[in-house]
């Protein structure tokens, strides 16, 4: 009896030392697919915000007048994972134009609509080798509009999806994306009134894509929608948990929603690599090998399926529009972490 009791005193004090020796950041926290060592997480996190921090490199887009003004020094990250653990630093609260990455959850909602086949038939899933803006581009393909990134291939993605009326498909695209991210997401009404007061280009692709039949709504009611869902409002935080939510096999890690459909996420995954960052996909995939989206907002969000996605947000771009910073954190994060997915490293492989 007295034996009995002994040990369970000496398990109950050895207990209580793991906790009082373990580190803090590990405390409470689930063990993760990625981050099975959450402290190595985390310092990978922090090198890559201190190496970078004060890299100048690129500069704020200027063609919509809102993102010329903002702050270039605003500089946040953040890793959602599966299991929904948090690794942020930086300026986490600033919400930022979503711009671009938009139309990879724009192309989810009309996937889910359409189905995958009929949704490439129209929109298509090919790299254009322009421009993300390009109008020769539309002019040169008569079939398709290149991919659901390009601006064209994004309102011809918009005019597809179904609604009453332009209000009730923005409300749609607006519930659609705040279940990605878990949280209501808003618009960002300066931006959104910055862009509509100059968007003539995406006015003129509407036009070219309603000569080639390949826009199936009315084209500046189309535009309008598009230019609101770009100006939909997300921290670096959301932004990585809608990341996190294509990982998981499109179920919100926070909520347990199912928001995407698990068939179609291989194709979106799949258009992310091809033409994520437009004409910086190829080199993006051979440096990083993750699936990846940018916007002019300054935000780029890349995807580890199965384990997470990391979210970084920079204004200042490089030629191509995406953001400089956010390039080199992700890029260094995924070759400290081994997530590059075309290396045999990401699943264990060391070699000789
Ligand atoms: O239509 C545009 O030009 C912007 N609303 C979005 C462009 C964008 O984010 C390109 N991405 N890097």
């Amino acid at each position: 009896m007295l034996k009995r009791r002994l040990s369970l005193q000496i398990t109950v004090m050895l207990f209580i030392a793991t906790l009082l020796t373990a580190p803090l950041s590990t405390l409470g926290q689930k063990t993760s697919p990625v981050a099975p060592n959450r402290a190595q997480v985390e310092a990978v996190v922090r090198e890559a915000y201190d190496k970078f921090k004060n890299d100048t490199g690129g500069k704020n887009a200027d063609y919509i007048p809102y993102l010329a003004q903002v702050d270039p020094k605003l500089f946040g990250i953040a890793i959602v994972t599966t299991d929904n653990q948090v690794v942020s630093t930086g300026d986490i609260t600033y919400s930022f134009s979503i711009q671009s990455i938009s139309k990879v959850f724009s192309q989810a909602l009309a996937m889910e609509e359409l189905g995958a086949d009929k949704f490439f038939d129209k929109v298509g899933s090919e790299p254009t080798g322009r421009a993300f803006n390009s109008v020769p581009a539309v002019a040169d393909m008569p079939t398709h509009t290149g991919n659901p990134y390009v601006n064209a291939g994004a309102i011809s993605t918009v005019s597809l999806i179904s609604a009453g009326t332009a209000d009730e498909k923005w409300t749609k695209i607006l519930n659609f994306y705040s279940r990605a991210a878990g949280e209501k997401l808003v618009l960002i009404d300066e931006v959104y009134k910055s862009e509509a007061a100059t968007n003539t280009g995406n006015k003129a692709l509407s036009m070219l894509l309603a000569k080639y039949d390949r826009i199936y709504a009315d084209p500046f009611e189309s535009v309008d929608v598009y230019t609101k869902q770009c100006s939909v409002g997300v921290n670096v935080v959301q932004l990585a948990r809608m990341g996190a939510t294509l990982a998981n096999n499109g179920k919100n890690p926070a909520t347990g929603e199912q928001v995407v459909k698990a068939e179609y996420v291989p194709e979106i995954l799949s258009t992310m690599i091809m033409a994520g960052l437009y004409d910086g996909s190829g080199g993006w995939a051979w440096h990083v090998g993750l699936p990846a989206k940018s916007g002019v907002g300054g935000g780029i969000v890349a995807i580890v399926p199965g384990k997470g996605a990391i979210a970084v947000f920079a204004p200042p771009l490089d030629a191509a529009g995406n953001s400089v910073k956010a390039q080199k954190v992700i890029e260094h994060i995924a070759s400290k972490l081994d997530l590059n997915l075309f290396s045999p490293r990401s699943v264990g492989l060391r070699g000789e």
